[in-house]
């Protein structure tokens, strides 16, 4: 089977960071067409600049990396420097990247992409607010229809709220865009902090990284190293969720992954729910399904995956 034709959208962040490499460190299953940074975790400036340094780090320096939007739709930004400090990238010492940012705007590679590409056979992955898709959407809604499907991280049912008490980070940022992409009717499934709650960096896990003796290896283990504190402080866990890299890892061993069909909307209005998924886990209403929500993990295998492949760089 030919590697499936994705777009990565990203606020790197640790977590991205470590998506983006499973993602290059699998071009059987995976063909990168293009990464394109939003704010989120950090301001744009800094994302765009750290998804130049992870695809550095993974040796593939002609990935085509675009810069996007620097503000949500509608709300001012909110960004996380609490959780992935202030470059964004904190733990380890990075050097600035060196080649090139592409001069194309985000949304404009998205939506030329999409028209350029046959119909369904490009896969959208955000892993960071919605914006860029969102804009994408609106300003060329004839792509809509062309997209294969959207492999996303974001949202929260039972773990409810990580930014707020009602809301995870991603859809709280921007839940207009979200609101629209979540009612474009292309399949849509979703990583929430449900199943990335059970995705955790245990020392053990983290201990295979550094085992490696790989500077990228080194890399993940300095990076999960910074990022897990704030996690294991407020949840007292063993570990901190390993976010993204679950929407690459569902494109790769989809087995790995198991969630239910249901509605999910996305409340935009309330100051207090702001950015809430409403997810129908329990079938209580008759709305339409639009999201292959995922609510578990194998995450023994989810590590050996991301092992074996990160290993590989
Ligand atoms: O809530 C977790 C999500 O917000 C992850 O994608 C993390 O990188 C941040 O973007
Ligand atoms: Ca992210």
């Amino acid at each position: 089977m030919s590697p499936r034709k994705i777009i990565i959208d990203t606020d790197p962040g640790q977590d991205d960071a470590v998506a983006i490499l499973l993602a290059l460190a699998s071009p059987g299953d995976i063909e990168v067409l293009g990464i394109t940074a939003v704010a989120g975790n950090v301001p744009l400036h800094l994302t765009e600049k750290n998804a130049r340094i992870v695809c550095e780090l993974a040796g593939k320096p002609d990935t085509r990396v675009f810069a996007g939007c620097s503000a949500p739709m509608l709300q001012p930004l909110v960004t996380a420097e609490h959780v992935h400090g202030k470059t964004g990238l904190d733990g380890p010492q990075l050097d600035d990247p060196t080649m090139p940012l592409e001069s194309q705007h985000a949304v404009d590679f998205i939506i030329e992409t999409l028209r350029n590409e046959p119909s369904g056979t490009v896969t959208l992955c955000p892993l960071g607010p919605l914006t860029n898709i969102a804009m994408a959407f609106r300003k060329a809604p004839d792509i809509v229809e062309r997209v294969q499907e959207i492999v996303l991280m974001g949202g929260a049912y039972f773990e409810v709220g990580n930014i707020t008490p009602a809301a995870e980070f991603n859809i709280y940022v921007d839940p207009e865009a979200a609101s629209v992409v979540f009612s474009c009717g292309r399949p849509i499934t979703v990583m929430p902090l449900d199943v990335t709650h059970k995705a955790l960096t245990t020392r053990a896990r983290i201990d295979r990284f550094r085992a490696m003796g790989t500077k990228v290896g080194d890399m993940v283990a300095a990076w999960t190293d910074f990022f897990e504190r704030f996690d294991m402080e407020k949840y007292g866990s063993e570990g901190a969720p390993l976010h993204d890299p679950c929407v690459i890892a569902y494109l790769i061993a989809p087995q790995l992954f198991t969630g239910r069909n249901i509605n999910v909307e996305i409340e935009t209005t309330s100051p207090l729910t702001r950015g809430m998924t409403v997810a129908d886990w329990w079938g209580v209403t008759n709305k339409p399904v639009n999201a292959h929500f995922i609510g578990d993990l194998d995450a023994e295998g989810f590590y050996d995956l991301l092992v074996e492949r990160i290993g590989q760089l």
